[in-house]
């Protein structure tokens, strides 16, 4: 149901609380059950966002482990935001979570009226050329990451989805899948 409810939202926000340095356990469940879209990701041309509530210390990695996440499942992802505040919250604490808040509502607007599939940058296009080559070299049709991508067109594509690289962009690319392509193979035999 929430995967129905994300692959029809044109924007998605996750939120937690920090809990001992990192999401809640409610929240890890679901980023488990998730697991397998980092195999085969589908959030393409949707904006994602995270928040994250604390007491005292330690959720801006807990931000940054979350937009990470939300890049693996093919999100864009706008930088999240963490509020610090412990009960009873003082004006001033209120006062600077409202302002969290409101800076992040505009970034989260903005990214919303970006174009929904930009060119990727170079990590991105590394990251796909290096999947997409060592699932094609290393497994095979009984494996449910090679028809997902074998049928998407993703052996043959230059991304996820149609964009368009540069010069130097589409070099990388074939280096990238050359090189892995060696390596992986190197690795089986
Ligand atoms: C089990 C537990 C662990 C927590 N760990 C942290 C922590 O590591 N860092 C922090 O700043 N706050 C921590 N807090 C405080 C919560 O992040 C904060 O109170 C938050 O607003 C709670 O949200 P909730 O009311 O939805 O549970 C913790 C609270 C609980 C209950």
């Amino acid at each position: 149901m929430l995967i129905e409810k994300m692959m029809t939202s044109d924007g998605v926000v996750f939120a937690t609380p920090n809990y001992s340095y990192q999401v809640s356990a409610i929240m890890k469940m679901f980023l488990d059950r998730l697991g397998f879209v980092f195999h085969r990701p589908r959030f393409f041309g949707k904006t994602f966002t995270s928040i994250v509530a604390q007491g005292i210390y330690g959720g801006s990695k807990v931000v940054k482990y979350l937009d990470f996440v939300g890049m693996g499942l093919g999100f864009n992802v706008v930088k999240g935001s963490c509020t610090t505040a412990l009960d009873p919250m003082s004006e001033k604490e209120r006062e600077k979570i409202d302002s969290i808040v409101a800076g992040h509502s505009k970034r989260f607007h903005a990214g919303l009226s970006q174009p929904q599939y930009p060119v990727p940058a170079f990590f991105k296009l590394w990251a796909f050329r290096a999947a997409r080559t060592s699932i094609r070299v290393m497994l095979d049709e009984t494996s449910r990451d090679f028809t997902y991508y074998r049928d998407k067109g993703w052996f043959e594509a230059d991304y996820f989805y149609p964009t368009r690289l540069g010069v130097l962009k589409k070099a990388t690319g074939s280096l990238v899948d050359s090189i892995t392509a060696r390596m992986t193979s190197n690795r089986e035999s």
